[in-house]
């Protein structure tokens, strides 16, 4: 009765005030310049020279994949898969494959979506977190990190010091030791040296020369330079505020809302108290909670069930504990960052790691947390048909192809987390979300209000990717349609 009566009263921002009240929750103000990095307006020499570096594979170890190729901004920001398959995979998208040369492994999450991601509000980055300002200055980086009190000064922002982060990943960016001196370092826990190696490299290109000289005023080419430029590419690109909803929280335009949309406004506001969590204008308090979020493919490996071990021979312990790997305090078991919802529509698949094929899905797991994760019969994910592993020590390291019982045994990984009952209860037993009461309509109706968040302007930005860039490697992703 409430949702149909509110079509009347529109016509102003008035009357819009009044349904924010009425709804209970607070409607957002939109974003704006100053809630940008650099009031939204970097240096474009700088600018130009991140996106250089965010689409040439001369930051991978082996030259052989870009962040564009996880973060294409013609599919979302990401790469529509559950999981990314990273160095050495072959392929975009949904065609990715392990490629014949093999990798030796999934990426254990799925490739978060980039949008708005340089505004000021973002302080904790990744799924859990785990990079965030130290204002207690315990690090001279100024952050807290995976790299400690190896993460040089410097870096102009937290947004800047993840850039830090992909290429110090063996499955993302860097490949596997011996494989090229990047890759060693960081496997022999060098990180200073894999970034001064990458920064040489850069040196070595006039055209980057020139292009740092143009950003910094220096010839002097470090990686912080680079993570500073990628930060200021990233921040301007990606920045997205044109969803019709955006466009009618300035303009007081109601109309060009649908009553669907409407009614879905006022359940995410009010009874299905989605804003207790997706709150603000980026639809997110940067904040981590546990919502019984099913785990596809093999996770961080850092949890403490020794089951996958005893049964398969491989050392690993899969489940993804999210935060509480970063805090240890109990009550951040399964939590993960509340992603923003801005642009939703184009990130799938949703959830940590993937779980969810549809926005419908993802939403009514939400109205029954635990039910859901105890139907959740899994998903098929891309075979890795090619898997290599690594035998032999020291300088005697080899990499050979997992014979077929071996990548059999490796590959159930994928569903074991979600295929066993006692780990599935831990992920329950750490829900903190209440399960809510909605009709098929309503469902439909909050759907109808997170397509509402979608920023025309950002369905496909392909025309960010360069047509060459410096090193004369191909540019990745290629261009192409669809997802
Ligand atoms: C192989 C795929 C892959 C590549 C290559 C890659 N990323 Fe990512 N990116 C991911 C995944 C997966 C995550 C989430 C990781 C996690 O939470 O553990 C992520 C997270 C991020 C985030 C954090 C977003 C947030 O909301 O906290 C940023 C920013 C980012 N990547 C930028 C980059 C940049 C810049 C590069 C290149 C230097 C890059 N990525 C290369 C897959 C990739
Ligand atoms: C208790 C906090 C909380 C509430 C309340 C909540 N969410 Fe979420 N939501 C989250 C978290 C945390 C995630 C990510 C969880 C993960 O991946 O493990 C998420 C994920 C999502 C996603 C997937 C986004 C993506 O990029 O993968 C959508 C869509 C979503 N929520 C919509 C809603 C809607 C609609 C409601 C109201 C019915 C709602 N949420 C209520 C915390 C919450």
């Amino acid at each position: 009765m409430f949702t149909l009566s509110l079509k009347a009263m529109l016509g102003s921002t008035v009357a819009f005030a009044a349904i924010a009240t009425a709804t209970a929750g607070e409607l957002p103000n939109p974003l704006n310049d100053t809630d940008y990095l650099d009031n939204g307006t970097p240096e474009p020499a700088l600018v130009e020279l991140g996106r250089m570096l965010f689409f040439d594979p001369i930051l991978s170890g082996n030259r052989n994949i870009s962040c564009g190729t996880c973060h294409d901004p013609g599919r979302g920001t990401g790469d529509g898969v559950p999981l990314s398959i990273g160095e050495g995979g072959e392929g975009f998208g949904a065609e990715r494959r392990t490629g014949s040369g093999g990798v030796t492994g999934r990426v254990p999450r799925n490739a978060q979506p980039l949008y708005n991601i340089g505004a000021r509000s973002y302080r904790a980055f990744f799924h859990d977190g785990r990079l965030e300002p130290d204002p207690a200055g315990v690090f001279k980086s100024g952050f807290w990190s995976p790299a400690r009190e190896h993460l040089p000064e410097g870096l102009v922002s937290p947004l800047a010091a993840q850039a830090m982060f992909p290429v110090l990943s063996p499955v993302e960016m860097a490949g596997q030791k011996g494989e090229n001196p990047v890759a060693t370092a960081v496997a022999e826990d060098r990180p200073t040296d894999a970034w001064d190696l990458l920064a040489d490299r850069l040196s070595e290109l006039a055209e980057y020369r020139e292009m740092f000289r143009d950003a910094f005023g220096t010839s002097e080419i470090s990686f912080v330079q680079a993570a500073n430029a990628l930060a200021a590419f990233q921040a301007v690109a990606f920045r997205s505020n044109g969803s019709p909803f955006e466009q009618t929280l300035r303009d007081g335009a109601f109309g060009r809302l649908s009553d669907d949309v409407w009614s879905g406004v006022n359940l995410f506001y009010g009874r299905a108290g989605c804003d207790s969590c997706h709150s603000g204008p980026l639809l997110t308090d940067h904040s981590f909670h546990a919502i019984a979020m099913p785990q596809t493919g093999p996770g961080k490996g850092h949890g403490a069930d020794t089951s996958y071990w005893r049964a398969s021979g491989f050392m690993d312990r899969l489940e993804d504990e999210g935060r509480f790997r970063i805090t240890f305090e109990k009550e951040d078991l399964f939590a993960f960052r509340t992603p923003s919802l801005l642009n939703v529509a184009l990130t799938g698949p949703w959830g940590h790691s993937g779980a969810f094929d549809t926005l419908e899905a993802v939403v009514r797991h939400h109205l029954e947390p635990e039910v859901s994760l105890n139907g959740y019969r899994g998903k098929a994910l891309p075979e890795l048909d090619a898997v290599i592993e690594q035998t032999g020590k020291g300088s005697r390291l080899i990499f050979r192809p997992m014979n077929p019982a071996r990548r059999n045994a490796y590959n159930r990984r994928d569903s074991w987390v979600q295929s066993n009952k006692h780990l599935t209860k831990r992920i329950a037993d750490a829900n903190d979300l209440a399960a809510v009461d909605l009709s098929d309509r309503e469902v439909g109706q909050l759907v109808a209000f997170l397509e509402a968040l979608t920023d025309p302007a950002m369905q496909d930005r392909q025309d960010l990717i360069p047509v060459r860039v410096p090193s004369r490697l191909p540019p990745q992703p290629p261009p192409h349609k669809g997802k």
